[in-house]
């Protein structure tokens, strides 16, 4: 493709004072994301999530390749059968598939091999990463940095659907390839990258408190 270049017209600037100021509203709105493993059964419109898909869909990426593709699930029946698959592979993994130091760090999280959220939830985001694919999406273009464009791709995802108001959760059930099937995705060029619960809270939610301890900016920065 031939480089053409069209002038940047959609960029904002702050006055100083406003921009510190949307910088911590923005710090206090993340703050308020937490992981929800209690769902309630409430429906979220279809409307919604494709625009937190779009969201996700305009995060950068190697070459601009755009190597994700979002299977976004509402039907019962799917969402019972991936309950069932996780949960076979969560009862291996609690009973010993996973390092005892592994489930020593899970237990202040209080988590188990019972998903009964993925078929409470409305909805059920599978992200899945594509090794090829380029911009033309021919499956024969290769792809780059892969892991990277799809992280970031997830990280806007959660916060479009914070943003809009409902809880989520990351779901990482390991091995995840009966997501590949149950989703009927292509098995040779696309990996099951991670599970997106999204929904509302139960009204009865809980978040182990564990989880709001987050590291101070002397512990994850320095500014040199
Ligand atoms: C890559 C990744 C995988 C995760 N996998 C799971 C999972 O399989 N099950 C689960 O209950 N939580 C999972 N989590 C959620 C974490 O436990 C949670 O983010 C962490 O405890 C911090 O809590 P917070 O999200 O409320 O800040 C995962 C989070 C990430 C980023």
């Amino acid at each position: 493709m031939i480089e053409k270049h069209v002038a940047l017209t959609d960029f904002v600037e702050y006055p100083p004072q406003q921009m510190l100021m949307r910088a911590q509203q923005n710090l206090v709105q993340l703050q308020r994301r937490h992981s929800i493993r209690m769902f309630s059964e409430r429906t979220v419109d279809q409307a919604v999530i494709e625009q937190c898909i779009l969201a996700a869909g305009s995060a950068p990426s190697g070459a601009n390749h755009q190597p994700w593709h979002f299977v976004a699930i509402s039907s019962a029946d799917i969402k019972k059968q991936i309950r069932i698959e996780a949960e076979a592979i969560e009862q291996a993994f609690y009973a010993g598939r996973a390092a005892e130091t592994w489930l020593n760090d899970l237990k202040p999280l209080g988590t188990s091999a019972d998903k009964s959220y993925l078929e409470h939830a409305p909805w059920l985001i599978a992200v899945f990463s594509q090794k090829k694919g380029g911009i033309m999406q021919d499956n024969e273009t290769a792809n780059y940095y892969v892991h990277e464009s799809v992280g970031i791709a997830t990280g806007f995802l959660i916060q479009a659907l914070h943003h809009a108001g409902l809880g989520t959760l990351t779901h990482t059930p390991k091995p995840m390839s009966f997501l590949t099937k149950i989703c009927n995705r292509d098995p040779d060029n696309e990996r099951p990258y991670m599970l997106i619960v999204a929904g509302f809270p139960a009204t009865n939610a809980t978040v182990p408190e564990y989880a709001l301890h987050k590291k101070s900016l002397a512990q994850i920065s320095d500014f040199i």
